[in-house]
């Protein structure tokens, strides 16, 4: 039997309420009304709408605040607002708050049925989305369980008693036998760290770093980031030099998980730039959001390579790379950001350098105790 398609709309003129209930009688929906906002978001919570249209100008709650509220509630379900004052304005502040479509009043029969038509399209995209988004993540979890139970443990296993067998032997070997005994193991290290290297892919797991948001000062994340890619740029004779504003906004957020993603954006600077040259990181704030920038000197990623440095296990091949890394750390930070609300996005040119930005929503309702870390740049050798 085909389900119907649940269809709510909240407007308070009786007149458009009864026209959309006739319009779309015929339809295969199961249609609920609402006259207002409250009792729209409640219908909201009981009725779990496919399609919501939303009159914009109400009395008590404006439809602003019910669009904003239905997203809280349920990110999923499409809203088409309705209104009579259909001004540009208020169509582009419908839809920078979720809004997928607009129907000014007065409408035709036609005019509705189509844009719930589209509405309706749109939900069962979106549905299709969050399912495979799921599956994927679901996926990763089962592949991280045989990667690590299968795989890591009778491999771990195998190390030690190699390790053991080779310090029994080693007095009665020949150097032939020596140098096979250690390219086995040379090759069981190897498989070990591709172990290692698939564990990292998968280690982030959404919904958990989510259920451990706190308020997050950035210059901790930051300080914290450059610390532990300090030594290898030291190694490398490269400076990085750090400018955060003092009054940076907190961010919602799992200080690990960013401090991750920053160590892998610096990290790559370091790892992709030249001896002596300067790696720049700048974090002020930006409207409602935080802005990190990490810039370099390094070798730099070309065109055809830029779109995708951020999948999972890509990697450049080319001379020019000075270490050869295994395609992960972009990938994990991205989903680290995204996790977070944010955006990433890298600009470079090949032989000039690359430039990565990170943008977080700030943390708006109160704020943290900041502490101040060093302002001047941290390593300058
Ligand atoms: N700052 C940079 N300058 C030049 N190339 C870069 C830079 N950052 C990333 N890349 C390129 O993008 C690729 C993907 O980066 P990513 O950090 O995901 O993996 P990786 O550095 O190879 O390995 P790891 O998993 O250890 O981080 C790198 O292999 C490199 O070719
Ligand atoms: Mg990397």
């Amino acid at each position: 039997m085909e389900t119907l398609s649940r269809i709510l709309i909240i407007d308070d003129e009786e007149i458009v309420i009864d026209s959309c209930l006739q319009i779309l009688a015929r339809g295969n929906f199961e249609i609920r009304t609402a006259q207002n906002g409250t009792l729209g978001l409640e219908m909201v919570e009981d009725f779990h709408p496919d399609l919501a249209f939303v009159d914009l100008k109400m009395p008590g709650i404006s439809g602003f605040e019910v669009l904003e509220k239905i997203q809280e509630i349920d990110p999923a379900i499409v809203t088409i607002v309705i209104t009579g004052f259909a001004t540009i304005n208020s169509a582009v502040e419908a839809m920078q708050l979720g809004a997928f479509d607009f129907l000014p009043k007065p409408f035709t029969p036609d005019e509705l049925r189509l844009i719930t038509q589209r509405g309706l399209e749109k939900r069962k995209l979106v549905l299709e989305t969050l399912a495979l988004r799921r599956e994927k993540e679901m996926l990763r979890e089962h592949f991280a369980a045989i990667v690590s139970h299968e795989l890591k443990s009778p491999l771990a296993a195998v190390q030690q008693y190699l390790y053991s067998l080779s310090s029994e032997l080693s007095p009665q070997m020949t150097e032939d036998q020596m140098r096979r005994f250690e390219r086995i193991q040379t090759r069981i290290d190897e498989l070990m760290k591709l172990i290692h290297t698939w564990l990292r892919a998968i280690s982030v797991n959404i919904e958990n770093i989510r259920e451990n948001f706190q308020p997050t000062d950035i210059k901790v994340v930051i300080s914290k980031a450059i610390e532990s890619v300090e030594p290898h740029a030291v190694r490398k004779d490269i400076s990085i030099n750090s400018r955060v504003d003092d009054d940076i906004h907190p961010v919602l957020g799992d200080e690990g998980t960013l401090v991750e993603a920053v160590v892998n954006i610096a990290g790559n600077s370091v790892k992709y730039s030249p001896t002596g040259s300067i790696i720049q990181i700048t974090v002020e704030n930006q409207d409602d959001q935080v802005f990190i920038s990490v810039i370099d000197q390094g070798i730099g990623i070309a065109k055809e390579d830029l779109p995708f440095i951020f999948e999972d296990f890509f990697t450049v091949s080319s001379d020019q790379q000075p270490e050869k890394g295994s395609g992960v750390g972009l990938a994990l930070t991205r989903r680290i950001i995204e996790a977070h609300d944010g955006t990433i996005i890298a600009e470079s040119e090949l032989g000039k350098g690359s430039k990565f930005k990170i943008l977080l929503p700030i943390y708006k309702n109160k704020p943290v105790e900041v502490t101040p870390i060093k302002k001047e740049p941290v390593n300058n050798i």
